[in-house]
């Protein structure tokens, strides 16, 4: 029990404690480092042009709700927060 209980426990403190990136490679990657199912792909300006002309809350809203082929929340248990810091971090890698 206990030997399971600590990993989670660090887990739980690391994910609370996540910033955009941290966020980005551990849950966001694994479909926009590789643009499966048509993700815009991480960096790639041309994919995002329309996209990121967006409002930031409105990213994060089609995140939250889901979008096309992204399952709401991105599939994950990422609080709203943590899902705009992860946003703001791809969008900054395309300035
Ligand atoms: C299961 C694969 C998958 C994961 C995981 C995923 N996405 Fe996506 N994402 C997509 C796909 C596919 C689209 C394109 C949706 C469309 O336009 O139909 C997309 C689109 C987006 C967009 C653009 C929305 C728009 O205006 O069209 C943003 C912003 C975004 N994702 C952010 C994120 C963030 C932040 C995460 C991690 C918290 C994430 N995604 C995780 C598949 C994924």
């Amino acid at each position: 029990m206990e030997k399971t209980l600590i990993p989670t426990l660090l887990l739980l403190s690391n994910i609370a404690l996540a910033d955009g990136q941290e966020i980005y490679r551990s849950v966001c990657y694994s479909c926009h480092d590789y643009g499966i199912n048509f993700a815009p792909k991480f960096g790639a300006k041309n994919q995002w042009t329309s996209r990121s002309s967006k409002d930031i809350e409105e990213l994060v809203d089609f995140v939250v709700t889901g979008k096309g082929n992204m399952p709401p929340n991105a599939g994950s248990n990422l609080t709203e927060f943590e899902i705009r810091e992860a946003v703001f971090y791809m969008i900054k890698s395309l300035k």
